[in-house]
């Protein structure tokens, strides 16, 4: 039998590349890229990654094309964002948008987020953003799902006490299972006071774009919140 949850190797399965890049966004990911990004090697100290450290640091992991990350760094000018994508299509759109509006709080990591997690410190991040990551519906898959015991125990690792995990996804059986491994770990509680909170997303919600399609189709997104208890 395969073990339930837990990756062999890194969490990235996804597609590296789609549609050829515009000579425009070839020209960021070689400009403006290597500027932004997260270094390969070593312990990274994320706040130093900013010109002045920010007031509080967000992780999103799987951010697509950008629209929430860039939507929350423009209204969270005092916090520091670090993005997390490894499909160059999307790196390609955040990229343009950064440009275009000199967005000075948004970091990048263009590899699986699973590399990034282990050279984060202890208690260094107030948020992380886990926002409709591939859903891997079929059995057999299941073990490639993002949320597993083992990056439970890691956000656990990096969020400070009274730091937030936001998950959403369209898939009732995703959120099934990052419950149950979220209520098992001993580092979080489930933040819902009233039935219902699952199907009301955070204040300010801007949407993305993977959302808008499972809604077009029909699928109802549940919003999940953990908060990191005291050490
Ligand atoms: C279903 S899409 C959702 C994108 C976006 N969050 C949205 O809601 O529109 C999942 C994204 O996660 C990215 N992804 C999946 N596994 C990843 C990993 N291990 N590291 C970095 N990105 C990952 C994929 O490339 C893809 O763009």
């Amino acid at each position: 039998m395969v073990a339930e949850s837990e990756p062999e190797r890194g969490a990235f399965y996804g597609r590296r590349k789609g549609k050829r890049l515009r000579p425009g966004q070839e020209h960021l990911i070689a400009s403006l890229l290597p500027r932004l990004r997260v270094p390969d090697d070593g312990p990274v100290a994320p706040h130093a990654l900013f010109g002045p450290p920010p007031a509080r640091l967000v992780l999103e992991i799987g951010f697509g094309g950008g629209e929430h990350l860039a939507a929350a760094a423009r209204a969270q000018p005092e916090s520091g964002f670090i993005g997390c994508e490894a499909f160059v299509n999307g790196l390609a759109k955040l990229l343009a948008v950064i440009d275009r509006e000199r967005l000075g709080n948004i970091r990048l990591w263009d590899q699986d987020a699973t590399a990034l997690l282990p050279r984060l410190p202890d208690a260094s991040l107030d948020l992380i953003y886990l926002l409709y990551p591939d859903p891997w519906p079929k059995r057999r898959q299941r073990k490639r799902r993002f949320v597993s015991d083992t990056t439970v125990a890691e956000f656990a690792r990096l969020l400070r006490p009274g730091g937030e995990v936001r998950f959403a996804t369209d898939i009732d059986d995703y959120a099934g299972w990052t419950l149950a491994r979220f209520m098992r770990s001993p580092a979080f509680i489930w933040t819902a006071e009233a039935p219902g909170d699952w199907r009301r997303p955070w204040p300010g919600w801007p949407g993305t774009r993977y959302e808008a399609k499972a809604r077009r189709e029909g699928r109802t997104p549940s919003y999940l919140t953990f908060r990191r208890v005291e050490r």
